[in-house]
């Protein structure tokens, strides 16, 4: 049985990573699912990985750090599917450097991505958020609640976006919706080999959390019956010597 059968999802950061794993994850379970990112040809190798017979999948090209389109996203979110149940945030970016090293190009850059872009496009897409149905997902860090030196930016981005499920969670629980932000430690991604990279420390993906583990547990959260609600998921790594 396919826990997410006839639910309509919407995914950013679907062209890498946990986004990706997660987009495979909702489409596994029956869901049809709307594929957001930038790289033309990663959606494609996305929805060609996800995509099973009869099931819908569809590719929308958006640069998140834009409003005009987040704007089209959202009429031709209306067009193709008319409504949404599944709302699930993991585009985002990091740049590592202490206050002093870090440029202000750099916080507006992860600002706008990690924070404004999620609250935009949660503000847009609102309406049609199925009532007794919708979910909507934040995808967080563990650095969020916990910033270590040099990651002050980003934390203090992913601070905010915790700051915006908690008060989003309030306003829509009366309607039936539920709002979960997921804190993860290091996972093995795109995003993590850069983040090495600029640490400077040799990339073991196979020690750190995966992607696929991160879906697992999201899916099954969005599966859970309307009597809980998992408001806040926190996964690590193991880590053994
Ligand atoms: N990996 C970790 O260790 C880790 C730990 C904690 C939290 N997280 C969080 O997990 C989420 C997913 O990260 P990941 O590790 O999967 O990273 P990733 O592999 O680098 O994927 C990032 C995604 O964000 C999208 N994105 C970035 N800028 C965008 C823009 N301007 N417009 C539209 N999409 C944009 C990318 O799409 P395009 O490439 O198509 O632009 C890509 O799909 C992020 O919110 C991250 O902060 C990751």
């Amino acid at each position: 049985v396919e826990a997410l059968a006839d639910q309509v999802a919407v995914v950013t950061g679907a062209t890498s990573g946990i986004g990706k794993a997660i987009a495979c994850g909702l489409v596994g379970q029956g869901a049809a699912v709307g594929l957001v990112g930038r790289d033309q040809d990663a959606l494609e190798q996305t929805a060609r990985s996800v995509r099973k017979p009869a099931m819908r999948v569809l590719q929308y090209q958006v640069d998140l750090t834009l409003d005009n389109e987040i704007l089209t996203l959202t009429k031709r979110v209306q067009q193709d599917l008319g409504f949404v149940d599944i709302l699930v945030h993991s585009a985002g970016v990091i740049s590592l450097g202490s206050m002093e090293a870090a440029s202000m190009e750099d916080l507006d850059w992860q600002y706008k991505i990690n924070v404004r872009a999620a609250y935009f496009l949660t503000k847009n897409l609102m309406p049609m958020i199925r009532s007794g149905q919708g979910q909507i997902v934040f995808i967080n860090s563990s650095v969020s609640l916990n910033a270590r030196a040099n990651v002050g930016q980003y934390a203090a981005t992913k601070h905010a976006l915790k700051a915006v499920a908690d008060s989003l969670r309030e306003e829509v629980n009366p309607r039936g919706l539920r709002v979960m932000s997921v804190f993860l430690g290091r996972t093995a991604t795109p995003m993590q080999a850069g983040v090495h990279k600029m640490e400077r420390k040799e990339y073991h993906p196979e020690r750190l959390l995966q992607p696929e583990d991160v879906a697992s547990v999201v899916v099954h959260a969005l599966s859970l019956p309307r009597s809980a609600e998992v408001t806040d998921i926190h996964i690590r790594p193991l880590a053994t010597p």
